[in-house]
C-alpha cells in the first residue's frame, strides 16, 4: 500500500516512477523503501535539480575583498599561548575529525582514516590522529573527547576498527562517534531518483556540512556542555600533519571571544585545489577552488602577489554556542551540486556502470557557516608544519607527498634538538614520542647523527 500522500507528492515532484518500483516490491522491502522515501524532502529535490545549469551564485566582485595576511603583535604570542593553554589544562576542548569518506581516490573502499600513511611505520591515519589526542591527554593530564564524523559508508568499519584496536589507548568513553545524514542522488536529465537495488535509493554523503546537524542530532552538543566543553577543534581526516596542540591558535580564539577561527595557509598557485579564505561584506568566508572563477583566482596586487592567497587547510575552532545558534537554522546551509558518475538500477531492473556524468549529488559544506560568525579570527599557518592532504593516489597530494612531508618535519624537529640525520634517511617521530620541537627537545639531549631509518615511539 502506498499512502496517498506519498502517492500524490512523488507525481507532484516528478518521481512517479518510484509508484511502480514500490508496487512491484513485497514485504519487508515495500516498507523498506516507503520508510526511505517518507523522509526524503521530494520539493527540495525537484528544485536542487532545477538548478543543475546554474553556477553555484558567487556576490559580485565588488562585495568581495581579499583577506588581509593575519599578523600577530610580536608580543601578544605569549598571552595567547597563555590563555590557551589554560583552556586545555581545564579540558574546555574537544577533537572532531570528519572521516565520512572513503579511500575511493587511493583506490580502495575502505574509509579513508584507515590508510596506512606512517612512513616507517605505516600507522593508519586514525591512529596518527588518536596519538595526538593521547598524547595532548598527557600533557595536560586532562581527558579531551574525540569525536569521529562517520558516514554511512564508513560507520561500521570504523566503528570495529577502533574497537579492535583498544581505540588507541584513549579511554573508549571518551570516542564520540556520529554519522552523517545522506542525500538521494538523481539521474542529470530528469531529474528522478536513481535506484541502487530495488528497495533502497542511492545515497551519498550530505558532505560535511552534516557535521552540524549529526551534532545535534547525536545529542554530542549536550555532552559537550555537560562536559564544560566550549570549543571544537575540527579537522580532516586526510591531513595527518595537522597540529591538534596550537595552544597559541586556542588561545586567541578564546581571547577574541570568536564564533569560529581558522588556521590559513598561503596558496602555492591561482588555482590550487583549495577553498579560498576571502571577505564577503567584511565578513570572513570561503569560496571553492572549483568556484572561483579564473580571473579573479589570477589578480595579483601591487606587490604581484595573489589577492586571493589564503588556502583552506580545513583546520577550524568552533564555538559550541556558536554551534548550537546555527543548528537550529542548519537547514538554510546551501546545497552544492556536483555531476558524479553514480551506478543505477535501470527499468528493467539491470545495474548500469555510466561512463559519463550520469547524476547530481548535493552536498553542504562546514566553511558556509564562517559568514555567520559575527567574531572570527584567522591564523596563518606554514604549509610545510599543518598540511599533507592525502587525496590521490600518485602525484600531487597523495600518500607519497605527504609521507615526505612528514619526513621532513621529524628531520627539522631533531635538527632542533641538535641530532643530524644523515641523507637518504627516513625518520618518522610518532605523535606519543613528541607533539612538537620542544618535545623532542626535551627527550633528545645527545648531539649525534642518524645513519640509518628510525622510527621515534
Ligand atoms: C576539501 C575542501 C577544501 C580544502 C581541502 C583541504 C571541500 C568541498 N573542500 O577539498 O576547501 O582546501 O579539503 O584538504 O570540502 N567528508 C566527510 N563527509 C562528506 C564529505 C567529505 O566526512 O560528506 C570529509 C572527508 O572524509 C575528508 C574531508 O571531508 O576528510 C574533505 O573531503 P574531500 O572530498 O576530500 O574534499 P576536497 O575536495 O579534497
Amino acid at each position: 500500500m502506498i499512502p496517498d500522500d506519498l502517492r500524490a507528492r512523488l507525481q507532484r515532484h516528478g518521481q512517479a516512477h518510484l509508484q511502480t518500483a514500490l508496487e512491484q516490491l513485497a514485504e519487508p522491502e515495500h516498507a523498506k523503501l516507503l520508510r526511505e522515501l517518507e523522509r526524503i524532502d521530494l520539493a527540495e529535490l525537484q528544485s536542487l535539480h532545477a538548478r543543475r545549469t546554474q553556477k553555484d551564485a558567487l556576490p559580485p566582485r565588488e562585495r568581495i575583498e581579499p583577506l588581509p595576511y593575519p599578523t600577530i603583535e610580536e608580543d601578544a604570542g605569549e598571552a595567547f599561548i597563555d590563555v590557551g593553554e589554560d583552556a586545555f589544562d581545564a579540558g574546555k576542548v574537544a577533537f572532531l575529525i570528519v572521516a565520512g569518506g572513503q579511500g575511493t581516490r587511493l583506490g580502495c573502499n575502505d574509509p579513508k582514516g584507515m590508510f596506512p600513511i606512517g612512513p616507517i611505520s605505516k600507522k593508519p591515519l586514525f591512529q596518527i590522529h588518536a596519538e595526538k589526542v593521547l598524547a595532548l591527554n598527557r600533557r595536560y593530564i586532562a581527558r579531551f573527547p574525540l569525536l569521529v564524523m562517520t558516514s554511512p559508508a564508513t560507520d561500521a568499519t570504523t566503528r570495529l576498527f577502533f574497537k579492535r584496536r583498544n581505540f588507541y589507548r584513549l579511554p573508549p568513553q571518551d570516542v564520540w562517534f556520529f554519522c552523517q545524514g545522506t542525500m538521494p542522488a538523481v539521474d542529470l536529465e530528469s531529474g528522478r531518483m536513481l535506484l541502487e537495488a530495488p528497495d533502497r535509493p542511492c545515497l551519498s554523503p550530505n558532505g560535511h556540512g552534516g557535521t552540524i546537524i549529526g551534532l545535534r542530532d547525536s545529542g554530542i552538543l549536550n555532552r559537550l556542555d555537560e562536559r564544560g566543553i566550549r570549543t571544537i577543534y575540527y579537522f580532516q581526516v586526510d591531513n595527518p600533519l595537522v597540529n591538534l596542540a596550537d595552544a597559541l591558535f586556542v588561545g586567541r580564539h578564546h581571547l577574541a571571544n570568536a564564533e569560529v577561527s581558522s588556521k590559513v595557509l598561503p596558496k602555492t598557485g591561482p588555482k590550487e585545489k583549495v577553498g579560498n579564505f576571502l571577505l564577503v561584506d567584511g565578513r570572513c568566508s570561503m569560496i571553492e577552488y572549483s568556484d572561483l572563477p579564473d580571473d579573479w583566482a589570477n589578480e595579483r596586487d601591487e606587490a604581484g602577489q595573489l589577492k586571493f592567497w589564503a588556502g583552506n587547510p580545513a583546520i577550524h575552532l568552533f564555538d559550541v554556542e556558536f554551534l548550537r545558534k546555527i543548528t537550529a537554522e542548519a537547514d538554510r546551509l546551501p546545497w552544492h551540486l556536483a555531476r558524479k558518475k553514480v551506478p543505477y538500477l535501470d527499468e528493467a531492473g539491470q545495474l548500469v556502470q555510466p561512463e559519463t556524468e550520469n547524476a547530481l549529488k548535493f552536498e553542504r559544506f562546514i566553511f558556509d557557516i564562517l559568514t555567520q560568525a559575527e567574531r572570527w579570527t584567522v591564523l596563518a599557518t606554514p604549509r610545510d608544519d599543518e598540511f599533507a592532504p592525502v587525496k590521490n593516489k600518485d602525484g600531487v597530494d597523495s600518500p607519497a607527498t605527504a609521507q615526505a612531508m612528514m619526513i621532513a618535519q621529524a628531520t627539522r624537529w631533531l635538527h632542533q634538538a641538535g641530532v643530524e640525520v644523515a641523507d637518504g634517511v627516513k625518520v618518522e617521530i610518532s605523535p606519543l614520542f613528541a607533539l612538537d620541537a620542544e618535545d623532542v627537545m626535551d627527550k633528545l639531549r645527545k648531539a649525534t647523527t642518524i645513519t640509518r631509518d628510525t622510527y621515534f615511539k
